[in-house]
This record gives C-alpha cells, structure tokens and sequence, in this order.
C-alpha cells in the first residue's frame, strides 16, 4: 500500500490517539497470569497486540469482547500445551516478554515471527531465562522454549536499557523460587513494575535495579488504556513544525518514563502543555496541547533520555530538520536493531527529501534548517519509519509518497483517516 502526502498549510484541532501498544500487551499478558477476570477497556486493535491476544488465546486465556472497546478476559487454571507454533507477527515486545512467561512453565512452545521480527536479537533474553534454568533454543526467532516450574531466581545486569528484557526476566522470575533481580544501564519504561504493583505484587526498587520474590499471584483488573505518547508523537512534531499549528491530544498517558519527548520540545523551545492530569491505574494519564515554534533551537539526546524516548527518534529526525542548527542523537545503537536498522532509513529518507545527515554508529548528527523536498520513501516494513516520513511529507514542497505503508497497521491502523481530519488545506 502506498501512503501520499503533500504540503499542508495547517494542522488544527483535537484528537485522542489509539491507545498504548507497551500498556495493551502487558494488560493481556498479565490478565493471564492473574488469579481471578480482569476487565480491559480501550485497548489497542493494532496488530501486534492483536498477536499477543493470540497467543494467549492458544495458551488457554479466555476472551470476551463485549463491546469493540472493552474485552473480558478470563486465565486458564492450567495453561495449555499448544498445538502449533505461536505467530508474534512483528512484535518484538510479544516474543520477549511471552517468553519469560513461557520459561517459568512445562511446556514445550515455539515462537515464530515476521521477516523483520526473525532479524531480531532474542539472545538478550535467551541468556537469562537459561541461566533460571529454562531451555531456550535460537539466538533470533524461531524461538524454542522448554519451560520449568523450578526456575532459578537470577541477579540479572543487563547491558541494555530494554524494558523488554527487564519485563521477560521479572515476569519469569515471578515463578521462580527466591528472588530475582534486573539491574539496567538507565532505566527504562517502568509499566510492568507498575502493572504489576497495581495487581498487587511486591516490588523491591533501588535506582536501577528492580526485583520481585516469586511466588506472588498477581490479582486480576481492570484497566482503560490511554493513549500512546508514541503515537501522539508523530502528530506533536507535525503541530511543532507546521505554520500556525495547533493542537491538542486527549488522554495520552505520560508516564516520566515515556515522556522525553517533552524533554526534547523544552530543549528546542516548542510550546506546548500538559494538562488534566490523572492517574489511571498507576500510569499518569494528561491532555497535551502543541503549538508550532517560529525557530526552534537544535536538540542533544543522548544517555539516560535515550530510552524515554526509544520510539520517538524517527519522527524527532524529522523535526531536527526544521531547527536552527545541528540536533544531536548518541547513545541510540538500540536504533540498529529496531523493526528496521531506524539509523541507516532515517537518514537515507531524509537525505532523499535534501536534509543534511551524518549517521554514526549509536546515531546521528542532523543539520537545520532545510526546506525537504518529497520523494519516495520505502518504509521497509516499519510502521514507525512509514509515519515518520508521512510527518515530512506535510512540510515538504511536492508529494511524499510512502511505499510500504500498510506496516502502520501494527500500531495506528487509521492514521491516515486521523491525519486528514487534522489537517488544513
Ligand atoms: C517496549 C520497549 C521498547 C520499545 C518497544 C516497546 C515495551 O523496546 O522500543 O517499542 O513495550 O517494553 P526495548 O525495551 O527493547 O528498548
């Protein structure tokens, strides 16, 4: 599917973004994990989390849709040994943290997933989960996993700031005898320990390290997803760097761990606001209000704001071509293996449009401002890249045309529909 843009002469109005894709997987997985129902509104249809639904349906988890927005889910007593492999799709966040659920039970289960998922490293939690004393076959998918029910509890240092592995290591050691522990380099986002707090599970925190003792039998919830920062991004950028934008995203949730993005806009000086702020089950949840900036100052994004804003560097690309002066991302090698090398498309897309980028190992040094010009853009199966260019495309002189663009699905099914309702003329 191609996606066109063209130049727009405003973005005005309001709209509440689908809902967080990291709160939705964890929200099915917990539920069946949990030891009564839980009650899930407004999770997100996208299809990675579609996937995980899957999954967990052939593991026995029982669902009840009744309604488009709000789904009932019920755990299987004893999971179910699967009969065929489980698809993640092209959901890293499926197969990873799936997998430290899998590893802490005696089944024998093989984990399949897309052709850029099956490029993806697995071995960051392979090596854990066989240090607990699970069997864990394939260094990138397939997957095959022999759970235990004796698992090993571990002192875990990972050497990446992933809440991936973090999760897939705490929700294995969930079951495992004595208490396991996962240290990380800066921390990344914290919705399983608050998921888990809110099921009622003790959670051991200090500075970087977080822990649980196994054994604990998380009670079911419910829960009403917000909407995703990630995705609210790609309109916060497109409000940022359009003449006389102005818009306003209803009920997206920003926990401080997701929101360095906002750490990015003070840096640039782009107004915006956060407002109505609440909680929703442990997650913050706020309305946010962006304005577009007349010159905006050059942005440094590196260390610990690295994994507050992982999913938001495409699309912050973008914007570093409209500030006045060279933006700078380091610390970002995590980028390279994404649902796509994000470093190397990025800057490729954005080189094609006229921009000056100069990529390094762990990131890129981007030089503003510059009047891109369309082009075709070939998304290579990541929705993130697809809605990043689609952002340039509003700003650009002539037509952008995304090729590619059906990966959107996996996390914004009707960004298009949203984008024009936004959009001037
Ligand atoms: C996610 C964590 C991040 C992020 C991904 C979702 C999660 O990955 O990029 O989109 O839900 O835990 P890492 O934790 O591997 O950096």
């Amino acid at each position: 599917m191609e996606l066109k843009v063209g130049r727009v002469a405003s973005l005005r109005g309001e709209l509440r973004v689908p809902s967080d894709k990291s709160l939705t997987h964890r929200a099915y997985m917990f539920a069946a994990i949990a030891d009564s129902p839980s009650v899930v509104k407004h999770p997100l249809r996208g299809e990675d989390c579609e996937a995980t639904l899957a999954c967990l349906r052939q593991l026995g988890l029982a669902t009840d849709w009744v309604s488009n927005h709000e789904v009932h889910l019920t755990p299987a007593e004893h999971w179910t040994q699967p009969t065929a492999p489980l698809d993640c799709g092209n959901s890293g966040t499926t197969m990873r943290l799936l997998s430290g659920l899998l590893a802490s039970r005696s089944l024998d289960v093989t984990l399949i997933g897309d052709a850029s998922l099956s490029r993806r490293p697995m071995k960051r939690i392979a090596e854990p989960l066989r240090l607990m004393g699970a069997t864990v076959e394939g260094d990138t998918p397939p997957l095959h996993i022999i759970g235990s029910d004796a698992l090993q509890p571990i002192d875990y240092t990972s050497p990446v700031a992933s809440a991936q592995i973090k999760s897939c290591v705490l929700l294995a050691g969930l079951r495992a005898e004595g208490t396991t522990t996962v240290m990380e380099p800066s921390k990344s986002r914290d919705h399983t320990e608050r998921m888990l707090r809110a099921m009622g599970v003790t959670l051991l925190e200090d500075d970087l390290k977080v822990g649980l003792r196994g054994g604990q039998k998380p009670e079911g919830f419910e829960f009403s997803v917000p909407a995703d920062i990630s995705s609210a991004a790609f309109f916060m950028v497109a409000a940022a760097i359009i003449p006389e934008a102005n818009l306003r995203l209803w009920d997206v949730g920003v926990n401080p761990t997701r929101t360095g993005i906002l750490d990015v806009f003070d840096q640039a000086m782009i107004p915006y606001f956060v407002e109505n702020e609440h909680e929703e089950a442990g997650e913050p949840v706020g309305d946010i209000d962006v304005r577009a900036v007349d010159v905006g100052r050059p942005f440094e994004i590196s260390g610990a704001l690295v994994p507050r804003l992982i999913d938001e560097i495409p699309v912050l690309a973008v914007l570093a071509t409209q500030l006045d002066g060279v933006s700078r991302i380091r610390d970002a090698r995590e980028l390279r293996v994404k649902e796509s090398d994000r470093i190397e498309l990025v800057a490729a897309g954005l080189r094609a449009m006229g921009a000056e980028v100069e990529t390094h190992e762990d990131g890129m040094d981007i030089s503003g401002p510059t009047q891109l010009t369309g082009t075709v853009i070939d998304a290579h199966g990541d929705h993130r890249i697809a809605m990043a260019f689609a952002v340039a495309g509003l700003i650009a002189e002539g037509t952008t045309t995304i090729k590619g663009a059906e990966a959107i699905a996996t996390s914004y099914p009707d960004f298009e529909k949203d984008l024009w309702g936004l959009c001037v003329l």
